[in-house]
Parts: C-alpha cells; structure tokens; sequence
C-alpha cells in the first residue's frame, strides 16, 4: 500500500468574490450547496482506498466555513468510515478546514472538532481596514480575532493564518503592523502570499482603468525580505517560498504535494496526482453534478499530465526548489534511481554560475538571489 496519500476537498462558495481572487468559487449559487455536498459525497463514495494510506486531508475554497457546519460533519464522517483500514489512525491524520472570518461561529467551530479536524487556516490578509476593504474582503481585523480567540476557545492550538503582500496602497509600514499582531498571538504557521494580479479579476479592471497602482516589482522584493526577516527573527522556520512556522510544524499536506507524494481531490476544479498522471475536475458546477449523478466520473476529468519518467524527475526538481531546503538529492536517488546532480548537470551547473543554486551533501537549493528569481530556475525544469 502506498503511503503517504493525501486528500482535497473543494467547496465552492463564498459570501462575496474578492476583488483579487480567481479561485473557483461562486458567490451567488447558494441554492446548489446542498445539491454539490451530495455529489461530493458519491464520488468520495465511488473512489477506492484501498491501495493507499491516508495521511492528510485538506478541505479547501472558496469557502469551507460558509457552508452549513452539518455538511463538513458529514464529508468527515463518511471519509473517516471509508478509511477505517486505509489510513494512519484517523485521528493522527492531518485534517485542515480553511476558514474565514465573518463566517464562523463557536457551534461551527465545535462541530469541526467533533467532525476530526485538527488545523484551521484562517484567511486574513492584512490586520489593516482599510486594505481589507479595497481588496474586497468581507470582514475586519476585530473579525479575525473573534474567530481566532473562538478558535482557541473551542481547543484548535494548530492554526495557519494567511496574509498577502504588494496590495495595491500597502506599504512596508502595513506589513510591519500586520507581522506585529500576529506574531503576538503565537501561531503555529503563517502563509505570506505576494498578490498575483489575475485575469478577468475586478482589481485588474480598477488597474487598467487607472483607479489603482500595484507596488513595483521591486518593491514587492522589499516587502517579502522584510517579511522574511521579520518571522524568522520571530521564531519562524521559513520552509517553502511562501511558507513560515514553528518547528515542526509545517503543514504536512502542502509539504506532501511539494514532496511529490500522491493525493485525489475531490469536488469543482480539484487537482489530483496519481501514478504518474496529473488531472483535474470540471470547473461546470452543473457539468459536474450532473456527470456524477450520471454516474460519468470519468466525463468530470481532464487529464493535464501524463509524465514520463524524465518528466516526473524534472517536476520532482521544480516542486523541490520550491521548499527552503530544496532538493534532496539522497530521496531522488532513492525514487528514480539516478544521480540528480548527474541527470541534470548542465542545468545545474548554469544556474549555480549564475549565482541562483548552491548545491551542498545533500541538498540542491535556491540561494538568496534564486529566491528573488525562482522562475529563471524553475524554467531550467519545464
Ligand atoms: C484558496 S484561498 C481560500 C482561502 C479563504 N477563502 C480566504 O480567502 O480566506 C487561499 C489563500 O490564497 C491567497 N490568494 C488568493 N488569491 C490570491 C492572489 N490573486 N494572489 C495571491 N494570493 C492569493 C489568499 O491569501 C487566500 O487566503
Ligand atoms: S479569496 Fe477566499 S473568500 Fe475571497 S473569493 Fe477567493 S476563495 Fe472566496
């Protein structure tokens, strides 16, 4: 049996799309909530465990938190009567629920833990009103710290919090008071994501209209050095480009996919990795119900990959540059057998002239300035 498998869950709702966001989530399609868990439940009820062991689940958004609390009670309770012989015992696995404030209460909270979970991640983005409300996000920072103090009310000592840099208006001064705050509350994990501008997205239309500015590159490079050093002076472990926390405790199932361990996602628009093959499910909310009450799973996917050995050895490159620790050339050797340093000897040797990889006994990683330039090495790897 294969170990180590993880398992993603998509909820596709939200109260209200952000300005920034082009995850897969509707804010206006509350009447199919009930019809969606339903058929999320068949296909998890279709899907045979029984090569794997089960040692992470994520449930992710959209919104998880906006939903009726009795419908993650149920996707947990069936996953957790399906994987009775296919997972490490189910409460050591890792069970994360994202959640956002202004959607939470203490009963939501209290059926989270009786329903498994383990870890909440909380979408915060900024402590600063007035960034939360440009970018469109529903709630304030006094928002946040009422889930996050129910949160710990109700016995979650394992929480994520995520915050974004180069908003448009931000500054270093923001990002310093966003740190402060939370570095104060002693979480276990934070997620700094720099703002992608993304297609189609109502903050690209206000930049193209001129009505907002995005901070330059450069500036952008300022904000996640500041950050860097900030958390790490805090205590922080700075373990994957976008990723901080205490030691030990990584978030097990994001560390898995940049591991290149296996894992099935479920639901709208879900990624899965498995034997090789990289797919995913239909964005159509309706297409999706449909196909799976149809009993037509196979309609639902879309195969993206299909690897041949040389392209999962690449693939393992480019997910292992992404961790701070970068490759590690004993577990590649171990997976496929061959000497990465050796395979891969003229793209490495480029990129260390280049002064973006540093290769030590037994790890391949970006230096400080890969860091800054991580696609220039990424792009070694297509
Ligand atoms: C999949 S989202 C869902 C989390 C949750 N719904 C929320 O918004 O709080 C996870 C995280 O991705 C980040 N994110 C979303 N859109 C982004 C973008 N365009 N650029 C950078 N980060 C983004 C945000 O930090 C968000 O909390
Ligand atoms: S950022 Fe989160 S809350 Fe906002 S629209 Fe995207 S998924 Fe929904």
């Amino acid at each position: 049996m294969k170990n180590n498998f993880g398992i993603y869950i998509h909820i596709p709702f939200c109260v209200k799309k952000c300005n920034y966001c082009d995850f897969i989530s509707f804010s206006n399609r509350d009447n199919l909530i009930k019809g969606y868990v339903e058929t999320l439940k068949k296909e998890i009820e279709k899907f045979d465990f029984s090569e794997y062991i089960v040692t992470t689940i994520y449930i992710g958004g959209g919104t998880p938190s906006y939903i009726d609390e009795k419908y993650i009670l149920e996707i947990l309770s069936l996953l957790k009567e399906k994987l009775v012989n296919n997972s490490i015992s189910w409460k050591n696995i890792e069970i994360t629920i994202e959640v956002n404030p202004g959607t939470v209460t203490k009963k939501k909270l209290e059926i989270y833990k009786e329903s498994g979970a383990n870890r909440l991640s909380i979408g915060l983005q900024s402590t600063n009103n007035r960034l939360l409300n440009q970018i469109g996000r529903i709630h304030t920072f006094k928002d946040f710290l009422d889930t996050y103090n129910l949160a710990k009310e109700v016995g979650f000592d394992n929480v994520n919090v995520d915050l974004m840099i180069a908003l448009p208006n931000q500054s270093i001064k923001d990002i310093k008071e966003s740190l402060e705050e939370i570095v104060s509350l002693n979480l276990n994990h934070i997620s700094v994501y720099s703002l992608i501008l993304e297609e189609g997205t109502l903050l690209e239309k206000q930049i193209d209209e001129g009505k907002i500015e995005l901070p330059s590159d450069e500036e952008e490079r300022r904000m996640y050095w500041y950050v860097k050093d900030f958390l790490e002076l805090h205590g922080y472990n700075h373990y994957e480009i976008s990723n901080f926390s205490k030691e030990g405790k990584e978030s097990k199932h994001n560390l898995n996919c940049w591991n290149q361990e296996e894992y099935i996602g479920f639901g709208l628009a879900s990624h899965s990795y498995i034997d090789g093959i990289r797919f995913c499910n239909t964005s159509n909310l309706e297409k999706y119900i449909e196909n799976i009450n149809n009993n037509n799973l196979d309609k639902n996917r879309e195969i993206e990959e299909k690897q041949e050995k040389e392209d999962e050895e690449k693939e393992f490159m480019m997910l292992g540059f992404r961790k701070i620790d970068g490759v590690d050339i004993s577990k590649f050797k171990e997976k496929y057998q061959e000497n990465p340093l050796f395979l891969f000897r003229k793209e490495l040797d480029k990129l260390v002239n280049e002064g973006l990889v540093e290769v030590d006994l037994n790890n391949i990683r970006l230096t400080n300035k890969g860091l800054d330039l991580a696609n220039l090495v990424f792009e070694e790897f297509v």
